[in-house]
């Protein structure tokens, strides 16, 4: 059973479809840790109800990021974590936690990347205009938004829809993406 650890600083929404996934037994994997680095978010309740024990720190007690990735990268090896999930970190992943995990972090975007990176890529998309927009799943490396992309899926702004409506359009698309993009990843990995 691969063991990953989730990474948060909000809602949690995506976290919860994959733990959800999991329960279900539609992927075989385990969430070992959810590391949270805003106390208090919301995520912190959904994982205590699935009993999946949360990291929760707060960066500005640390000198620097790398302290603070050190501390972490320290945790997620005693807990024998082999993937980084990012779902709604809002923090760059540095050097630290790139090198001790080279090539198993995976990040999820609301748009289709290369398009609207970076922060309220939902009303990025919206401002802009465009009719389809979507979500992407993609590798993490040191940019915002550019390692090289797992899978997309798109969804239409249709007229009449709110700012409001398109995210609730995402969403419902990010949770259905992500546990299946992380199962073929396993899978194709678990043949090498
Ligand atoms: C998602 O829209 C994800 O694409 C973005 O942050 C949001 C997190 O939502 N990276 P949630 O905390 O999983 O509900």
């Amino acid at each position: 059973m691969k063991k990953l650890a989730v990474f948060a600083s909000g809602s949690g929404s995506n976290f919860e479809a994959i733990a959800a996934a999991i329960e279900r037994g539609q992927l075989e994997a385990e969430v070992v840790l959810v590391v949270c680095d805003r106390p208090g978010a919301k995520v912190e309740k959904r994982a205590e109800r699935f009993g999946i024990p949360v990291l929760s720190f707060y960066p500005k007690s640390y000198d620097s990021k790398a302290d603070f990735e050190n501390f972490i990268l320290q945790q997620l090896n005693d807990a024998g974590v082999e993937w980084i999930v990012l779902a709604g970190y809002m923090r760059l992943i540095g050097p630290t936690l790139l090198q001790g995990f080279g090539g198993r972090i995976i990040n999820i975007h609301p748009s289709l990347l290369p398009s609207f990176p970076g922060k309220d890529a939902i009303g990025q998309a919206f401002e802009a205009g465009v009719k389809i927009t979507g979500v992407t799943v993609h590798f993490v490396d040191e940019g915002m938004d550019t390692g090289k992309i797992i899978d997309q899926d798109s969804v239409r702004i249709d007229e009449g829809d709110t700012k409001e409506d398109l995210a609730n359009k995402i969403q419902a698309v990010e949770h259905l993406l992500y546990p299946a993009v992380i199962r073929s990843l396993l899978q194709e990995k678990n043949k090498r």
